[in-house]
């Protein structure tokens, strides 16, 4: 279905809806591999899928109908591969964008991208990179936000949705079409070489920065400071002892 709710240059133009897939991430990856070339901005959003991935290789629940889950498709073959943090955090900053004036102060996002309100989970990204010749040729960027849905199954204790939060029910497409528009301003930034900027605002808008709070890593629990984020996306802690330790993903676990 074709639509053109989308105001920005790129991202959404080419818009599909599908009632029902396995994932949009699969979906869109395929897409992007067949002979055929897919437009960057190409926005694939599924009213459900039947088997959503999440980060590191869980599954990613959302109620049918109640929530945002969409793949969008970006080629940034300017950004070296050495540098693809940069476009998780234009894309965090893109989502962050859209729903800071409905939420506020409370939203944060949650190092490496995760949406959070409060101490709790409002959605996150899965973005995986198809890389040839050294450059970031098709970048696949699954979203998936708890929107409308008002309760979660007891495995998610953690997970909430704008709705809980808000006691409002939003429109799924108002909402895409913001999220879309933001995205394209950071990659844009990203692209004209704002990466500063970028960085810059991503950090400010850290959950736990600066905060003396407690993780857990492969030597224990320890209590420590989030610092900063290093350029290849690596998570700088300050120990009690005033030592900064670094962690990628799954080296670090955050303790509420
Ligand atoms: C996370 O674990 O926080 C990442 C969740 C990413 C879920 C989205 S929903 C749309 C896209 N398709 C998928 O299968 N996953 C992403």
């Amino acid at each position: 279905m074709q639509n053109n709710i989308f105001s920005g240059l790129f991202v959404g133009q080419n818009f599909v809806t599908i009632k029902e897939v396995d994932s949009t991430n699969n979906f869109l990856k395929q897409l992007a591999s067949n002979s055929k070339p897919v437009i960057e901005g190409t926005v694939i959003m599924a009213e459900n899928q039947t088997a959503g991935r999440g980060q590191q290789q869980n599954g990613w629940h959302a109620e049918p109908g109640k929530n945002l889950t969409f793949s969008l498709l970006l080629k940034p073959s300017f950004l070296p591969v050495t540098q693809q943090f940069d476009l998780v955090r234009a894309v965090s900053l893109g989502v962050f964008d859209a729903l800071h004036p409905l939420l506020g102060d409370g939203l944060k996002i949650k190092w490496p991208n995760d949406i959070y309100y409060g101490n709790r989970k409002i959605g996150g990204m899965l973005i995986e990179n198809m890389i040839q010749g050294g450059q970031i040729k098709n970048a696949i960027v699954g979203i998936g936000l708890n929107i409308n849905q008002q309760t979660f199954p007891d495995y998610l204790p953690n997970a909430t949705s704008v709705k809980q939060i808000l006691q409002q029910d939003y429109d799924l497409k108002t909402l895409l079409s913001d999220i879309c528009r933001h995205i394209e301003a950071y990659y844009l930034n990203l692209k004209a070489g704002k990466v500063l900027f970028v960085r810059e605002t991503y950090l400010t808008r850290l959950y736990w920065l600066n905060e003396q709070k407690e993780y857990k890593s492969k030597d224990g629990p320890f209590a420590g400071t989030i610092k900063s984020v290093k350029d290849n996306g690596i998570l700088v802690v300050e120990n009690n002892n005033n030592e900064e330790l670094e962690f990628s993903l799954k080296e670090i676990e955050f303790v509420n």
